[in-house]
């Protein structure tokens, strides 16, 4: 088509307006980012009712139902909802935790709750990964789809829970045994994955349980200069030579590409503890009767746990070596029915294939289902047997969750709202029951 002179200028006029417009667009909803991420919800002491109002502020935008919990004094969990036209099918939970790691301030380039928008596009904040983004972009999505005039099938929820960072415990545990969470009907779950620094997507099925253990050993003390056997020293020092061989063994697994790190056990040792105290540091010619080491225990859901117990106590820390152990916290890897806690990828689970359908079409790629190396709120819904979906949209980015610098590049936030209205659209859509994929079948 040839345009004359004043059609074109015309054209020209309308598209200047509309690429203004969608400036205008893009720099609002980055501002809403970085107002949440300007919240100082940092651990130990997080701004939990600043980030609430913050929250329902949104919500009361979008014209979503909304409600502030107190499950524990001082602890909102926010909770929004977009109902659906068949409430009676089981609903979508958008999860994230409004809680973030502290941060080191003095060795970061922009202070942590400054969001600053450097000139490449990065925004630096804590939190920009781990997992505001995820929250923000479950609210601009919907404010996409309510734009275009969508109406869900299924309710919505979206939850915005604290104390993520420090166990759960005041959060999504006692939230996913609560009354108001059974009332919520819940069929699936979407909660934090990883950024990747490749450009396909990550998302994660199941995790790996954390296993604190501490081992002690106990041996006559004696004199600096004595050279004798089976001091608690050596006893202890006995133990952690053979578990640092298992560790390698595990490690090489990884490092040689036959497992991911999630499929693998890990453990490292965390503390040492040892010595007679004297003013002046430690009393130098005294061989201790006692000595501990901390580890930190990671095992996969395909892990056997019984099979490592019986190798902490007959090599690890051994009775006949004076030694025993204890758990500071020894989580499970199977449930009451004894099969693992994990959410299944395979056809009979109709997330996981809607999930990987949506975010293809909304231009992204997806890679190979992955068991999280830590912990997540994600084990409290897996635990009672709804799947769980760990996903956060952020490809070419470097992992920089709890590490100093944490940033998001605007574009891989403005992308992952597209993605999540992608998902959000085909799961609010089913409309057969699809309450299956966790790991028991009797819900
Ligand atoms: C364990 O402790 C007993 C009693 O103190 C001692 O006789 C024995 O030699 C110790 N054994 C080892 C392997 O440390
Ligand atoms: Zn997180």
């Amino acid at each position: 088509m040839v345009l004359n002179g004043r059609n074109s200028l015309v054209a020209l006029v309308l598209l200047a307006i509309a690429v203004a417009g969608s400036e205008v667009e893009e720099s609002s909803v980055l501002s809403r980012f970085q107002q949440y991420l300007k919240i100082n919800t940092a651990q130990p002491s997080p701004r939990y009712q600043e980030a609430a109002d913050f929250l329902v502020s949104q919500g009361k935008a979008l014209s979503l139902e909304f409600q502030s919990i107190e499950l524990v004094a001082g602890k909102p969990l926010v909770l929004l909802k977009w109902e659906g036209t068949n409430p009676n099918l089981p609903s979508i939970l958008l999860y994230s935790h409004t809680d973030v790691v502290p941060s080191e301030h003095s060795k970061w380039a922009h202070h942590p709750f400054s969001a600053h928008l450097d000139s490449n596009g990065n925004i630096y904040a804590r939190g920009s990964q781990d997992m505001k983004c995820v929250g923000m972009q479950y609210l601009e999505a919907i404010r996409r789809l309510k734009a275009e005039r969508f109406r869900p099938l299924r309710s919505l929820y979206l939850a915005f829970s604290p104390d993520e960072e420090i166990g759960g415990h005041d959060g999504a545990e006692k939230f996913a045994r609560s009354e108001i969470f059974q009332g919520m009907n819940v069929g699936v779950v979407l909660d934090e994955g990883l950024a990747s620094p490749e450009d396909h997507y990550r998302v994660f099925y199941a995790e790996r349980s954390p296993w604190w253990m501490v081992i002690k050993a106990v041996g006559s003390p004696g004199h600096g200069s004595k050279l004798y056997d089976n001091s608690a020293m050596e006893n202890l020092l006995k133990s952690i030579e053979i578990i640092t061989r298992f560790r390698a063994s595990q490690f090489d697994l990884v490092k040689t590409g036959f497992k991911a790190e999630g499929d693998v056990v890990s453990v490292n040792m965390v503390f040492l503890k040892a010595g007679t105290p004297s003013p002046t540091g430690f009393v130098m010619n005294l061989q201790p009767s006692e000595a501990e080491a901390g580890f930190d225990i990671r095992l996969p859901p395909t892990a056997d746990p019984e099979s490592l117990e019986r190798r902490i106590a007959e090599e690890w820390a051994p009775s006949s070596r004076n030694m025993s152990f204890s758990f500071k916290q020894k989580a499970r890897t199977c449930d009451k029915s004894g099969k693992p806690i994990l959410t299944k990828t395979d056809p009979s689970n109709p997330w996981w294939a809607l999930l990987e359908n949506a975010v293809q079409k909304a231009g992204g790629k997806i890679g190979k289902p992955e068991v999280f190396p830590a912990a997540t709120d994600s084990r409290y819904f897996r635990e009672r047997g709804l799947p769980a979906i760990g996903f956060s949209p952020m490809a070419n980015t470097p992992v920089l969750l709890h590490d100093h610098n944490e940033f998001l590049h605007k574009d891989e936030y403005l992308k992952g709202i597209k993605i999540y209205e992608s998902i959000i659209e085909a799961y609010a859509s089913l409309d057969h029951q699809g309450r299956d994929g966790g790991s028991r079948d009797e819900l």
